[in-house]
C-alpha cells in the first residue's frame, strides 16, 4: 500500500478531520509562497515589510509590498489543490480548513468552513481612530496608499508579525484541534506560531498528522505521520480519488 493509500485509508474511518494550509497551496495559481527560493522574503525583508512595528513607521514603504501581494491575489484562480480540499468537505470528510493565507481562494474554490488564521486582505483598518472600510471601496492598483477620514494611512485587516491572531480564529481553530482526529497539513513551512502550534495540539490528543509538501519541513521529523511529497495540486486530487 502507497503512502496515499495509507493516508486515504486512515481518513475513511475519521470522523473530525481537519486540514492546515500555507502558501504552498496556492503556488500553483502563480502566488509565489515566502520560504522557498524565489518566494516573496528574498525580494522583501519580512523584518522590514512584514512587522507591525514596520508598518506603524514607515507605512508607505509596506504598503509597496501590499499592493504587489494584492495585484497576485487579485488576478489568480484556485488550483486544483483548493478544489480537492472543498470536495474533501463536501464528501464530509473535512470538518474546517484552517488557512494562513488571505488570498480568497479557498473560498473561491467552494470550501464553506474556511478559518482565516491570519485575516484577509478585504478591509481597511484605521489604527488611529478604528474606523474600519471595505477594501472594494478603494484603488487598490498602488497609484494611491487608502487614507481614513481622519487623514492616517489605513491598514489591510492582515496579521502582520507582532499582531494578535483574531480571537475568533483563535478560538475556533483550537476548538477544532482539540477535536481532530486526523490534520491534513498541506503547503505550509509550519514555522509560523501559532499557526504551526495546530498540528501538535491536535496530535497531543491522538489524531493523525498527514503532511503535503514538496520537501519536508520542520513538522516531519517531528510530528508527521505520514508524508505524501509532491505538489498539492497533484496529490490533495489523487488522495480525494481514493476516497470515492
Ligand atoms: N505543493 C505543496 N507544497 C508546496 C508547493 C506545492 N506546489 N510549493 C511550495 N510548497 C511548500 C514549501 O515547500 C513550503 O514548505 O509550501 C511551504 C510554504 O512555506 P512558506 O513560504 O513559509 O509559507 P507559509 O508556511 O504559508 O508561511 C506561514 O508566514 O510569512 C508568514 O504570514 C505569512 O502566512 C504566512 C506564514
Amino acid at each position: 500500500m502507497d503512502r496515499l493509500e495509507e493516508a486515504a485509508a486512515i481518513i475513511r474511518k475519521s470522523r473530525n478531520m481537519i486540514a492546515l494550509t500555507g502558501a504552498g497551496v496556492s503556488v500553483e495559481s502563480g502566488i509565489p509562497d515566502f520560504r522557498s527560493a524565489g518566494g516573496l522574503w528574498d525580494k522583501y525583508d519580512p523584518a522590514i515589510y512584514a512587522s507591525i512595528q514596520s508598518f506603524n513607521s514607515m507605512p508607505e514603504t509596506v504598503w509597496k509590498m501590499i499592493f504587489e501581494m494584492i495585484e497576485l491575489t487579485e488576478t489568480a484562480k484556485p488550483n486544483s489543490a483548493h478544489y480537492a480540499l472543498a470536495e474533501l468537505e463536501s464528501m464530509n470528510f473535512l470538518k474546517a480548513l484552517i488557512t494562513q493565507n488571505i488570498d480568497n481562494l479557498h473560498q473561491e474554490a467552494g470550501s464553506k468552513n474556511v478559518i482565516e488564521f491570519h485575516g484577509n486582505a478585504s478591509h481597511l483598518q484605521c489604527l488611529r481612530c478604528g474606523k474600519e472600510y471595505e477594501a472594494s471601496g478603494f484603488d487598490m492598483s498602488g497609484k494611491k496608499i487608502p487614507l481614513c477620514s481622519c487623514g492616517n494611512i489605513l491598514k489591510p485587516s492582515v496579521i502582520f508579525f507582532g499582531e494578535m491572531i483574531p480571537h475568533e480564529a483563535l478560538s475556533r481553530s483550537a476548538f477544532y484541534a482539540s477535536r481532530a482526529d486526523v490534520v491534513i497539513v498541506a503547503g505550509t513551512s509550519a514555522v509560523v506560531y501559532p499557526a504551526a502550534a495546530i498540528p501538535q495540539q491536535a496530535r497531543v490528543n491522538g489524531a493523525k498528522i498527514i503532511e503535503f509538501n514538496i520537501e519536508e519541513t520542520g513538522l516531519t521529523e517531528t510530528g508527521t505521520d505520514i508524508f505524501i511529497h509532491g505538489s498539492a495540486g497533484r496529490t490533495l486530487p489523487r488522495l480525494v480519488e481514493l476516497l470515492k
